[in-house]
C-alpha cells in the first residue's frame, strides 16, 4: 500500500538486475543453531523482505548450501569459528550489537553471511543486508554502534495526548494494555530495530505518579514484551514527587530515608514484572515540575537516590539538563541556567547516572550552537536530547530533514579535543510518531525518525548519505527520484530557518503553540516567555548581547570559542544575533547592511520554500498519486507558512528599526 505504513521497510519488487543479484544472494536462508524470539524476527523479515522484492516466497533450509543466506554467530556455528583469522578477528571487534555482512565460503559452501557475536547482532545485520538489497549496495559491512544508548523518547500522556505530537494520538493504548497487543507496537519495534534503536522511554516527561502504579507497570510489561525481541528496553518517566503525590510518604526528599526505602521497593517490584527494564528518565526542578531542590538538594542528590533503587538491577538513570525555572536567570538570560547548575555537580553522580542534554541551551529551535555543557563535564557520562517532532520548526506540515541540522550540531567541535560527538554515551530523541496511518504526520517527516536512527548508531555518518538510503527505500531506489528528493531534503532545513530565524535569531514564535511567528509578544508574565527577550530589536538593532558586555554566556564554552564569538567579526553569520546585539547598519560581510540582509534572507526563505514546492511538482510521474498528494498539500501550506513568517516579521522589525524597505523590495501586502 502506499499510505505510508510500512516506512522505509516497504520491499518493493526489484528491477531485473537488482533482483539477480539478490537472488543469487539469497536462493536459501538459513539460520545456524535453534531459534530464538530474535533470531526468528531476523528471519521474519527476511522471508518477508525477499517475498516482497523477488515476488515469491523465499525457501528456508536447515543447512547451508551454495547460494545461502547465512545467520550465524560462533556460538551457533563451530565453523564460523574455524573462519579465516581476518574474519573471526573482525568479528570480535565488533561486541554485543554489531555485524558484519560477507560473501565468503563457510562449510565448503559460497555464502552471504551475516554474522554477529549475538542475536541482536543477527538482527541488526539482518536489516542492513535487507537495505543494501533494496537499495543496490554491495553486502560488504561491518558495523558496531558508536553510542551504547540509542533511545526514543515518547512525550505521550496517559490519556493518549502526545505533547508537542502532530502525528496522531499516542500509540500506546493504555486503556486497552495489558491484554490487547496491538500490531503496531510490533512493527514499530521492526522499525526501531532496523535502525539499531535500544531503548524506549513511554510516557511523557511531564510525567504523573500513576505510571509507577500497578496497573501501569503491568502496561508497560505488555509492551515490553513485544519490543524484547527486537533488542528495546522499556524505560518510563517518573516524577519526582510520585511517592509523596500517592500519599505513601510524608515527603520526597531525596535524603529521606523512607523516600530512600520507597524508591527501593519500587524498583524491586517493576523488576519482578520487567526484569530487563532500563530504567528512569526524569525531568525535575523545569517548568513547574518538582525535583530534589524543593528540598534544598542538588541535581545529583536526586538523580543518585534513584540510582541506588535501581542499581541492583542494573537500571539507569536519565537525568534532564534542561533546567529553565523563573528567577535569576529567566530575567537575565535563560540560556546559561543548566551549565551553572549542572557543571559543577560534573564528578558527583553515581555511575548509573546520565545527564541528558537537549541539543542547545534555549529549546530545539531551528539553529541553535551546540550547548556549552558538552564538553564541559568530562567525568559525566552524557546523552543528546534531539527533538524528532518539530514543535518550532513547523510540526508536521512544513518540510525541514533534519539529518542536516543533527549532523551540523553532532560535528561541532567543542575546543575541548572532542566534538559533540565525541562526548556521548547516547542519544536520546522525542519521538515524532503517533497513531497516524503513516506514523509520523507527513512521509517527509519518517525522514527525521530514519535520519535520528541512523545518526545514534553512528553520529559521524553523513546527513546527505542518510538521505540518499531513506529515499530509496520510501520512494524508488531511481536515480530520478533519489537526486530530486534528496536535494529537496538536504535544502529543507536552511529554509525554514531562513524564513523563521535566520541569522541567529531564536524563539520568535507564538507563546504556547511554537507554531507562526509572534516576535511582537511582550507582555507575558515571564521575562522569558516573551520573543522580545531573545531578540531585542529597537530603533538601533536587533540581537542577544550574551558577550561580556552583555550576559556573558559566551564564557560558558571553550576559551577559543568565547575568543571566537566575542567579536561579530569572527562569529559564524549563523549564530550572529544569538551573541550580538548589532546595529541595523552593522556591515555584513555580504556587504549589505544588517537591516538589508535580514530582508535577504527572509526573502530567501520564501523564494526556496516556493522552490520546494515546484521541485515536487516535477517529481509528480514518478510518485505514487496518494502520497504525492499528501505531500503536494503540505508543500502548498508551507508557502503559506513562509510568506505569513517573511512578512510578519519584516512588518514587525520594520515597525521597531523604523527603516525603510530598499529599492526593489515590496512592502508585505
Ligand atoms: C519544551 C516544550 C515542552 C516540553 C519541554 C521539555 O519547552 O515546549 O512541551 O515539556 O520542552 O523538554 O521538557
Amino acid at each position: 500500500s502506499e499510505d505510508g505504513y510500512d516506512l522505509w521497510l516497504r520491499y518493493r519488487p526489484l528491477d531485473k538486475t537488482a533482483r539477480a543479484s539478490v537472488q543469487a544472494q539469497a536462493r536459501s536462508i538459513v539460520l545456524a543453531g535453534e531459534p530464538s524470539p530474535t533470531t526468528r524476527a531476523a528471519v521474519e523479515e527476511l522471508k518477508r523482505g525477499l517475498a516482497g522484492m523477488l515476488g515469491r516466497d523465499p525457501a528456508v533450509a536447515a543447512r547451508p548450501g551454495d547460494g545461502a543466506l547465512l545467520l550465524a554467530t560462533p556460538a551457533r556455528l563451530p565453523e564460523l569459528a574455524g573462519a579465516t583469522n581476518a574474519l573471526r578477528g573482525e568479528l570480535a571487534t565488533l561486541g554485543d550489537e554489531g555485524y558484519l555482512l560477507r560473501q565468503t565460503r563457510i562449510a565448503g559452501h559460497n555464502v552471504t553471511l551475516i554474522a554477529a557475536n549475538t542475536d541482536i547482532g543477527l538482527l541488526y545485520g539482518a536489516y542492513a543486508w535487507l537495505r543494501d538489497a533494496a537499495t543496490g549496495a554491495k553486502p560488504e559491512a561491518a558495523s558496531a554502534p558508536k553510542l551504547q544508548l540509542r533511545m526514543l523518547n515518547h512525550w505521550d500522556n496517559l490519556d493518549r495526548v502526545v505533547e508537542r505530537g502532530y502525528s496522531g494520538q499516542s500509540i500506546w493504548d493504555w486503556w486497552a494494555l495489558p491484554d490487547i497487543k496491538d500490531q503496531r507496537y510490533t512493527d514499530y519495534a521492526r522499525a526501531n530495530a532496523s535502525l539499531g534503536i535500544n531503548g524506549t522511554v513511554l510516557n511523557n516527561v511531564n510525567s504523573k505518579p500513576e505510571v509507577l502504579t500497578a496497573p501501569f507497570i503491568a502496561k508497560a510489561a505488555a509492551v515490553a514484551d513485544v519490543l524484547r525481541p527486537y533488542g528495546i528496553k522499556v524505560y518510563l518517566s517518573a516524577r519526582f514527587s510520585t511517592p509523596l503525590e500517592l500519599h505513601e510518604t510524608a515527603t520526597a526528599d531525596p535524603l529521606s530515608p523512607e523516600v530512600r526505602a520507597w524508591w527501593q521497593r519500587k524498583a524491586d517490584e517493576i523488576y519482578k514484572v520487567i526484569p530487563d527494564f532500563g530504567g528512569f528518565l526524569v525531568k525535575a526542578n523545569s517548568e513547574g515540575q518538582p525535583g530534589p531542590q524543593d528540598y534544598h538538594r542538588t541535581h545529583a542528590d536526586g538523580a543518585n537516590m534513584l540510582a541506588a533503587a535501581l542499581a541492583p538491577h542494573k537500571g539507569i538513570v536519565m537525568w534532564r539538563a534542561f533546567v529553565y525555572a523563573p528567577g535569576e536567570h529567566s530575567a537575565s538570560d535563560r540560556a546559561k541556567q543548566a551549565y551553572d547548575e549542572f557543571k559543577p555537580l560534573d564528578g558527583s553522580f553515581a555511575a548509573n547516572v546520565l545527564v541528558q542534554v537537549k541539543n542547545g541551551a534555549i529549546d530545539f529551535q531551528p539553529r541553535e550552537p551546540f550547548h556549552p555543557l558538552f564538553g564541559a563535564m568530562p567525568k559525566t557520562p552524557l546523552m543528546m536530547e534531539f527533538q524528532i517532532t518539530k514543535e518550532y520548526l513547523g510540526f508536521s506540515t512544513d518540510m525541514a530533514y533534519l539529518g542536516t541540522m543533527f549532523e551540523e550540531t553532532l560535528r561541532s567541535d567543542t575546543r575541548t579535543g572532542r566534538t559533540v560527538a565525541q562526548t556521548l554515551t547516547g542519544m536520546a530523541g522525542v519521538a515524532n510518531i503517533g497513531s497516524d496511518r503513516n506514523w509520523s504526520g507527513s512521509h517527509f517527516d519518517q525522514a527525521n525518525w530514519y535520519a535520528y536512527g541512523r545518526l545514534a548508531w553512528n553520529p559521524q555518518a553523513s546527513a546527505r548519505d542518510i538521505a540518499t538510503e531513506w529515499a530509496a527505500l520510501t520512494f524508488s531506489p531511481d536515480v530520478r527520484v533519489t537526486a530530486p528528493v534528496v536535494d529537496m531534503l538536504m535544502m529543507s532545513r536552511e529554509t525554514v530557518v531562513n524564513y523563521m530565524t535566520p541569522l541567529g535569531l531564536h524563539h520568535i514564535m507564538g507563546t504556547g503553540h511554537h507554531y507562526g511567528p509572534a516576535p511582537w509578544v511582550d507582555n507575558l508574565e515571564r521575562p522569558d516567555w516573551n520573543p522580545v527577550y531573545y531578540h531585542r530589536a529597537d530603533s538601533k538593532g536587533i540581537g542577544f548581547d550574551r558577550t561580556a558586555s552583555g550576559t556573558n554566556a559566551l564564557e560558558q564554552y571553550a576559551p577559543e570559542i568565547a575568543r571566537q564569538y566575542a567579536d561579530p567579526h569572527t562569529t559564524p553569520e549563523q549564530f550572529l544575533l544569538w551573541f550580538h546585539h548589532l546595529p541595523w547598519d552593522y556591515v555584513m560581510p555580504s556587504g549589505r547592511t544588517l537591516w538589508a540582509e535580514l530582508l535577504a534572507r527572509y526573502d530567501k526563505g520564501l523564494a526556496d520554500a516556493k522552490s520546494l514546492q515546484s521541485r515536487w511538482a516535477a517529481l509528480k510521474p514518478m510518485i505514487d498519486p496518494r502520497r504525492y498528494r499528501e505531500e503536494e498539500q503540505r508543500l502548498a501550506r508551507q508557502v503559506y507558512n513562509a510568506t505569513l513568517w517573511r512578512d510578519a516579521c519584516i512588518a514587525y522589525f520594520q515597525s521597531v528599526s523604523g527603516l525603510a524597505l530598499p529599492p526593489g523590495v515590496q512592502a508585505p501586502a
